[in-house]
């Protein structure tokens, strides 16, 4: 009875994570090599059991998986993996003192800044919706903002419209923060947005013949929660009644395209939990709405996450690739080119399944299967491990030029052969 408690009370340690960082003072990130298709396997089934937080997934031999265990579990994790044979590295040797020393950078970003909105710091949701709303103020005729909902702690969510050649011009959707942790990804987002914005006389021809619809940060109450209590929160914070009392569900396994079908989890207590059916996040529903609503003229759906710098189209859900695959490759390799000309980062392309995992109930593979948007992306932003989801606030702007070449290959392809 007593070991029945002590297990008990280990598991939901494990698993409901304490609201604050205490859980991750001695947490580690290790590093494993899979070299065999059974190594790999047995990966999957770890995490399968929710004992340990995967930062990276399993997907093939020759691809590293990242694994972090809080300060008890780190000798379990390491003796499990030296009895199959699997050597690792200690990737991070304290999490606590990883995110102690970006929450000092990220501050000391902002006081030295002073601005309200920048690319030297990560920012808070009400900062993003704010700076939001003055761009569409000072900048009529070329933005404007809508509420398109609010979020389950009621937030308000807004969506940004760029564009200056009326409805009816090929659009291209973007959105970023639907998990959580991954800050560089709304992060990127705005500098993006920020670029076309204030050089609009540049790209007048493009802004006058796409149209640019911005949803920075898709899952903002996870986003705050970050911020107030556990930096590495990936889920949603809707309660779907866990007796463990577990929050959230995985809004990237929550769109209703072979929902649940693989690579999603029945738990709850799961950093990839399906959640009860197929959009029953308020905020995909929110964001789903809007796609819907512009569906006929998107040409583009872009996904910012982080890390592993790939730039991925579907399917998600399967390894068969969708029939017009190759315009998708092709499109990708340019962007990724222009991308990788900027700073020398480099991307792997491919669909989600073949070159991550299979993992149904992305808004990529909803995009492209369920609303008919031809170039869905989900493009998963620096580093490949070195900070992870920790990225410090100086790499946002190397981050943001980058990318907003890709982007802007993307966008004249639109413009050229769209509108
Ligand atoms: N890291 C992302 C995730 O796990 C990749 C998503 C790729 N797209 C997909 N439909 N599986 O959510
Ligand atoms: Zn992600």
């Amino acid at each position: 009875m007593r070991i029945l408690v002590v297990l008990s009370a280990l598991l939901v340690a494990a698993l409901a994570r304490p609201s604050t960082h205490d859980y991750l003072h001695g947490a580690q990130v290790l590093r494993v090599n899979p070299t065999t298709a059974a190594q790999v396997h047995y990966l999957q089934g770890l995490q399968n059991q929710d004992l340990y937080d995967f930062w990276t997934e399993p997907h093939g031999t020759g691809l590293p998986v990242d694994i972090m265990a809080q300060a008890f579990s780190v000798p379990v994790l390491k003796k499990t993996l030296q009895t199959i044979g699997l050597e690792f590295t200690v990737q991070v040797s304290d999490v606590a003192l990883l995110l102690a020393k970006d929450r000092e950078a990220n501050q000391k970003a902002r006081a030295s800044s002073g601005r309200e909105m920048d690319w030297t710091s990560y920012h808070r949701y009400d900062e993003i919706e704010a700076w939001l709303e003055e761009l569409a103020t000072t900048n009529p005729g070329l933005c404007s903002v809508e509420e398109i909902g609010t979020t389950y702690e009621g937030r308000t969510m807004k969506m940004l419209t760029l564009g200056k050649g009326g409805a009816g011009k090929p659009g291209i959707f973007i959105d970023g923060g639907i998990h959580a942790r991954e800050w560089i990804s709304p992060a990127t987002v705005t500098y993006m947005l920020n670029e076309l914005v204030t050089n609009s006389a540049t790209y007048d021809d493009l802004l006058s013949n796409v149209n640019f619809y911005f949803i920075p940060s898709i899952n903002p109450d996870g986003y705050e929660y970050c911020h107030t209590d556990d930096r590495l929160w990936r889920k949603t914070r809707s309660d779907n009644g866990s007796p463990f009392g577990c929050m959230g569900a995985d809004p990237n396994r929550n769109w209703g395209f072979h929902w649940n079908e693989n690579g999603a989890s029945n738990n709850p207590c799961s950093d990839i939990y399906a959640g009860p059916e197929a959009f029953s996040e308020v905020e995909m529903r929110n964001v789903r709405d809007q796609i819907l609503k512009y569906a006929d003229s998107l040409v583009v759906y872009l996904t910012f996450h982080s890390y592993s710098q790939l730039w991925l189209y579907p399917w998600g859900y399967t390894s068969a690739l969708p029939s017009d695959w190759q315009d998708l490759d092709d499109l990708a390799h340019s962007a990724v080119d222009a991308l990788t000309a900027v700073h020398g980062t480099r991307y792997d392309i491919g669909s989600s399944t073949n070159v991550l995992y299979a993992a149904a109930g992305g808004s990529d593979d909803w995009a492209k299967g369920g609303a008919g948007v031809k170039y869905a992306y989900t493009v998963e932003l620096r580093d490949t491990g070195n900070y992870g989801f920790v990225l410090p606030p100086d790499q946002i702007i190397p981050t943001g030029e980058e990318t907003f070449e890709a982007l802007k290959v993307v966008a004249n392809y639109v413009r050229n052969n769209y509108s």
